[in-house]
């Protein structure tokens, strides 16, 4: 079995390669990512050397390089994680979640027509979704919730999940679609909210917690993500969507603060700044169809999840310090400066 994983050098992706490595020892594993600012070789420096390991550096929307990655190794499997994925970017500058998000997503639907595959899986988000009320704890998205993306990236990624289906529809292409809740994990570029609030923690910096930090996110660890994404590609059925979720659901506020308490850090660290534009209030996904198909659910104890990550970032200080050091700095500034004044 020879899998296409695009976007593997990032957070999901390199943590999905260890993972099917580690559990799949007779499958080859090819990577294609275009090592943008989310992409990074170390994150996959343990199987580089692997025998049954491949990766090329490169854009998904190179349909000439795609074209020959499928004749060189003529994939049974693509899992397509490679995207813009953060929320604030996409609403910086959408241009570059179109390309990516969309037009490349089609180059590899048009690949996989071409040269023939057993699946097509799109890694997609609960965000497609748009948010639930604060008020109604009581509703979850589910497989059949509306699609009503609010941000340039979810609509992007709505966009690409619609797609997909019509090239089930009116090609037969045989695909399935996951839509996954908030990871947290190691190797998760320090942007979002989770990696972030540890790093700026650690360096006793200003923790900026979006509008009134009261905004709901479910929050699942990285491994479960994996675990199910691998349960969809081995019993999935085609055509189907798969929602992925944690049974987490925390404000962000308490997330802050569960981290200022691990680390020991005072809670006059927050600073309460100005929210995202078009800020989704709470996500919630429904796991039933999950649970019922396959027995599926997430095992990881959040607290514990939570410890381990934080320990994780502790430990691999010279990872996210060499990013940090760069062009991070730029986009920091950019993106908080002002509202940090
Ligand atoms: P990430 O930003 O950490 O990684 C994205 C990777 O894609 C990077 O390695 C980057 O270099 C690569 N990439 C970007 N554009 C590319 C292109 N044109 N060609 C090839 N490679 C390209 O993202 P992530 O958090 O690991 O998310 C992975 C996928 O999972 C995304 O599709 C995202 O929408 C989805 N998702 C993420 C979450 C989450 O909480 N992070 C939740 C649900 C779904
Ligand atoms: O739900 C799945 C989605 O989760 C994925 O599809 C996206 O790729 C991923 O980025 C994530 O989107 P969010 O916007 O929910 O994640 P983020 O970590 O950016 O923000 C989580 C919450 O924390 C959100 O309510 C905004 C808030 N926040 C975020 C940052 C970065 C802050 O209050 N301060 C911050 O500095």
């Amino acid at each position: 079995m020879t899998i296409l994983v695009t976007g593997g050098a990032g957070f999901i992706g390199s943590n999905f390669i260890h993972y099917m490595l580690e559990n799949h020892y007779d499958y080859k594993l090819v990577c294609i990512d275009k090592l943008t600012y989310a992409g990074n070789l170390r994150n996959l420096e343990k199987v580089l050397g692997k025998s049954n390991f491949r990766f090329v550096k490169g854009d998904i929307c190179d349909r000439e390089l795609v074209n020959k990655i499928f004749e060189e190794e003529s994939p049974d499997v693509v899992i397509n994680f490679a995207a813009e994925s953060h929320v604030d970017r996409s609403i910086e500058n959408p241009d570059v979640f179109l390309m990516t998000n969309v037009l490349g997503t089609q180059v590899l639907l048009d690949a996989s027509r071409k040269y023939g595959v057993k699946r097509f899986h799109q890694v997609s988000t609960d965000e497609v979704y748009g948010d639930l009320p604060l008020e109604r704890r009581d509703l979850k998205f589910t497989e059949e919730s509306p699609l009503k993306p609010s941000s340039p990236y979810s609509a992007s990624k709505t966009a690409a999940d619609l797609l997909v289906l019509a090239y089930h529809r009116t090609y037969g292409l045989p695909v399935t679609i996951s839509r996954c809740s908030n990871n947290y994990g190691p190797y998760q570029f320090p942007e979002k909210l989770i990696s972030l609030m540890i790093i700026n923690a650690f360096n006793n910096k200003p923790l900026p917690v979006y509008g009134d930090g009261k905004n709901v996110r479910d929050w699942i660890h990285v491994k479960d993500h994996c675990e199910a994404l691998n349960i969809i590609l081995q019993k999935g059925k085609e055509g189907e969507v798969y929602n992925i979720g944690g049974n987490n659901e925390r404000e962000n506020i308490e997330i802050v603060k569960m981290i200022l308490k691990e680390l020991g850090k005072p809670e006059e660290l927050i600073r309460f700044v100005k929210d995202r534009p078009g800020h989704d209030k709470r996500y919630a996904i429904s796991t039933a169809k999950m649970e019922k198909e396959f027995g599926w659910h997430p095992k990881v104890d959040f607290e514990q999840g939570l410890r381990e990550t934080i320990n994780w970032y502790l430990e691999n200080r010279d990872w996210w310090e060499e990013i940090i050091n760069g062009e991070y700095m730029k986009y920091y500034e950019r993106m908080y400066g002002e509202r940090l004044k």
